[in-house]
Formats: structure tokens, sequence, C-alpha cells
């Protein structure tokens, strides 16, 4: 299959693509809990919104795994960032899949009080905190599409994948769940 084919379960898209440049009311941020900028997702936002992020951020207190707080994008062609810690993956029992499925409810919780219409989500916590794909995609996907009638606002709920990999993982979890 094509693999740049978006993927839609009538609830959820999901897409290949450079999170930094999509046009959402937000994007999320697969940040640390310091909320100072790292690398991966979380360099690239910062680097493309520009300086004043990391500003709006340094007030914030930080932010703990599992929660998710808000800043305005700046730079960025979206209008809010949403940033979220997810969990550190050490095996699984240490109770990861419940941090990261608090992440995707956490944030869209966020959208949905700022009455948003769109959002955008990267594959949280699968690069530098190792949570494997496939268990990652499932999370993600059962959680936005249990919470994708949350608003009537908030009509446009995306998965943005920036390599092949990550994309096969949520179209195979996809599949899964269109059994
Ligand atoms: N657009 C979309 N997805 C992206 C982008 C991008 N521009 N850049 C990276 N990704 C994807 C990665 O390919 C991976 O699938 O985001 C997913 C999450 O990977 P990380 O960014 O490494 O995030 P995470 O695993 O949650 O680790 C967070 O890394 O960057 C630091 O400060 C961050 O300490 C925190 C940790």
């Amino acid at each position: 299959m094509n693999e740049d084919v978006p993927l839609d379960d009538g609830f959820v898209q999901v897409v290949r693509g450079d999170i930094t440049r999509q046009r959402v009311d937000a994007i999320v941020n697969a940040a640390n809990s310091s909320l100072i900028a790292g690398g991966g997702v979380d360099g690239a936002i910062h680097r493309v919104a520009g300086p004043e992020l990391q500003e709006a951020c340094r007030p914030l207190g930080g932010c703990a795994p599992g929660q998710a707080k808000m800043t305005p994008g700046f730079r960025l062609p979206c209008r809010f960032v949403i940033h979220t810690v997810g969990p550190v993956w050490s095996g699984g029992s240490a109770g990861e899949d419940g941090i990261l499925r608090s992440c995707y409810r956490s944030s869209m919780r966020l959208a949905v009080q700022h009455g948003l219409a769109s959002i955008a989500f990267p594959a949280i916590a699968t690069g530098a905190y190792g949570f494997p794909e496939a268990r990652a995609a499932q999370i993600a996907l059962e959680e936005l599409r249990s919470m994708a009638d949350l608003s009537e606002n908030l009509s446009d709920i995306r998965v943005v994948c920036l390599n092949a990999t990550t994309f096969a993982a949520f179209e195979n979890a996809m599949s899964h769940l269109l059994d």
C-alpha cells in the first residue's frame, strides 16, 4: 500500500509528515518533565516556534508525566502547542501504558476546554523514550477514538508520523481496531 495515503477510521486520521508544518489549532509536543527543549519532535517544535516558546514554558513549572500544559505556537503555523510528557519505557510493568493513555487524554481534554477544532499528535514516547511502536499506536488510537466525540467542535484529530515505521505501526493498529 502506498505509505503516504492517509488512514482514516472516521475518528482519527493518520498521516505521514512533519508535525511542525501542520495547520491545525494545536500540535502536541512530546516533551520532557522540565519543559526545556530536547531533541526529537520537542527540538523540532522549539526550533520552528522560536525562542519565545521556551520563554513561555519557563513559568509553567515543568510538567508531570501523563499531564499536559498549553502555550501559544508563536512562529509555528498552529495556534497552540500542547506539551505532554510520555513515559520512559522500562519493560512495561511500571505503569507506562497508563501514563501514555493519560498523555492523549490530558491533551484532548485541554483541546476541548479551549474549544479547539483540530489537533495533531506525534507518536508520543516512541522515540527517545523507547516505548514499543505497535503498543503505543494501539494505545493512541484507542484513547483518541474513545474521546473523538467529546466535543462537536474538535472534528479534525490526526496523528502525524515522521517516518515509515511509525506509520506502519499505526496502519496495523488501525486495521486491528477496525476488525
Ligand atoms: N514530526 C512528527 N513526528 C516527529 C518529528 C516531527 N518533526 N520529529 C520526531 N518525530 C517523532 C519520532 O519519529 C517518534 O516517532 O516523534 C516520535 C516521538 O519521538 P521523540 O521526539 O524522541 O519523543 P519521545 O520518545 O516522547 O522522547 C521525549 O526526547 O526530545 C526529547 O525533550 C524530549 O526528553 C524528551 C524525550
